[in-house]
């Protein structure tokens, strides 16, 4: 691919997209991780072109400021009024002229909505135009429904001659199976030159990229075209029930590829993973889980049911039910819920475990430390081989400040305690169940914080006669005596 190096990629966004309906622009839409125009620019950085133009208009400072963000050396062109893609391709290459002079070599054109478009079919568009000496390649693809799209119209010898917009069509051409993508392959003299020729008689009183083909025909070059293999994959997004679909071909081509690296996805139907998700052989994933952001998978871990991982890197071996995380990092053999929630910063050790109805944040867990049960630790850092009773909450928040707790390796702290932060705990220290650790427990020594237990005798009978309470005590008062005679008796 890298032979046939195009001098430029032009990307075309300035349209409204106003049947998503949506205050975001359009090609700001995500489909797993990446926005529509991400998937476009990923997929043209890989052809590595000299310059890559995005031709803005419609929400433009998003766009500008979204593509600053994710490709910075990508840069715009302002199309102030949408006139049409002839007009967007003549703004694209006045930007790159104002550099100083023309663009020579090979320029692709491309939409910022179709996001299944693959940096593989551009490549071969690329390499078809070079092969076949074009001076215009028009991706086309044969669809089931070719309603709104141009269509490919082809002499007696089938070379290209025109491609005719659906709404200027004749009844003949619409009945034409072959549409054009809207992708194309240039050479990037001539298409300046033919842009200057484009005319607006058509019903949208527009300029029309397309009309490029005719102009260059008619001066004696040559004009070709390239199949796409799967026509799915040119597929522009105009609503969200496109977006759907998109979402679902590539999520189905992520997961593909993950099964085919000895991942075990059990139901791909409710599996749903993000562009930048990496994974080992022999990860498994369980139905209802989505995998987003820069989350890893190592081998042999096993994530879901029901489980939304964000930016989270699991350790091999390791399992994660029904749980929520985000930015956390889950330890070999670590074991995280059913039900548990991982907030940034949590990272747990190896074979450590986050149970159920655990809530972690900003918390660093040593090896083999567990907090099995109903806890909320938040800033703080334990030791290894440490048991945190069930029902325990490190206290970290004063109203205004954020405090930290630490505790030692090799520690067992009772149910029910509160750590109010900034306290430590020594080293193989433990805790009496319902404690409120104030002050620091220095090494092994034993914490109580808790008042006295007083049982105030026949309280019942005095203050609530004749209650069910006060008759169950008085029965089993009864019940003692009997069993306390019997007893004496058998002596
Ligand atoms: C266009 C093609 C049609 C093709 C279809 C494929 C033309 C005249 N028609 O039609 O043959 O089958 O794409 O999807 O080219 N844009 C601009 N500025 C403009 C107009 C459009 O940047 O002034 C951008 C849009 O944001 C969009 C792309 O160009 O990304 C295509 O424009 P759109 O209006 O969707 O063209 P279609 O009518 O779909
Ligand atoms: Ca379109």
């Amino acid at each position: 691919m890298s032979s046939i190096r195009p001098a430029a990629v032009l990307v075309l966004a300035a349209g409204e997209g106003t049947r998503m309906k949506s205050a975001t622009p359009k090609v700001l839409h995500e489909i797993c991780g990446r926005s529509l125009l991400g998937h476009v620019v990923t997929a043209a950085r890989e052809l590595s072109p000299e310059h890559l133009v995005v031709v803005v208009g419609h929400g433009r400072e998003a766009v500008t400021a979204h593509l600053a963000e994710i490709d910075p050396e990508a840069r715009t062109a302002v199309q102030e009024r949408q006139n049409g893609t002839g007009h967007a391709a003549r703004v694209a290459l006045a930007a790159l002229a104002g550099d100083g002079g023309g663009v020579f070599g090979t320029v692709l054109v491309v939409c910022g909505d179709t996001p299944l478009l693959t940096a593989a079919t551009l490549g071969r568009l690329a390499a078809a135009h070079t092969a076949d000496g074009n001076a215009v390649t028009v991706l086309t693809a044969e669809v089931p429904d070719a309603t709104g799209y141009g269509r490919i119209v082809r002499d007696s010898g089938g070379a290209v001659t025109a491609i005719v917009e659906h709404r200027d069509a004749t009844r003949e051409q619409l009945a034409l199976r072959e549409i054009n993508s809207g992708v194309f392959a240039f050479d990037g003299k001539l298409l300046a030159e033919a842009l200057t020729r484009i005319g607006t008689d058509n019903s949208q009183g527009e300029e029309y990229l397309t009309d490029v083909l005719g102009v260059l025909r008619a001066q004696g070059h040559r004009v070709g075209a390239c199949r796409a293999g799967d026509h799915r994959e040119i597929a522009g997004i105009n609503n969200r029930v496109q977006l759907a679909e998109a979402r679902r071909l590539l999520n189905d081509r992520l997961l593909e590829s993950a099964m085919l690296a000895g991942v075990t996805v059990v139901d791909p139907a409710t599996t749903w993973i993000d562009v930048t998700v990496t994974y080992e052989p022999d990860a498994v994933i369980h139905p209802g889980t989505q995998l987003l952001g820069a989350t890893h998978l190592g081998a042999g871990a096993e994530v879901g049911p029901g489980s939304r991982l964000t930016d989270t890197a699991v350790g091999a071996g390791a399992t994660v039910l029904n749980a929520v995380t985000d930015q956390a990092r889950i330890g070999p053999g670590a074991a995280v819920g059913p039900y548990a929630y991982l907030r940034r910063g949590t990272v747990l050790g190896g074979k450590a475990k986050a149970g159920t109805y655990v809530e972690m944040k900003n918390a660093v867990i040593g090896e083999g430390t567990k907090v099995p049960h109903l806890s909320y630790v938040g800033d703080a850092t334990i030791g290894d081989h440490t048991n945190i009773g069930a029902a325990t909450v490190f206290v970290n928040y004063d109203g205004e400040h954020k405090h930290h707790t630490t505790i030692g390796s090799h520690c067992r702290t009772g149910s029910d305690n509160m750590f109010v932060a900034p306290v430590t705990v020594g080293d193989g220290a433990y805790t009496a169940a319902g404690s409120v650790i104030t002050r620091d427990v220095p090494p092994g020594s034993l914490a109580v914080a808790r008042g006295q237990q007083r049982n105030i005798e026949g309280w019942v009978a005095r203050k609530r006669p004749d209650s069910p309470a006060a008759r169950a005590a008085e029965e089993a008062r009864r019940a003692a005596g009997n069993e306390a005679g019997k007893g004496s008796s058998a002596d």
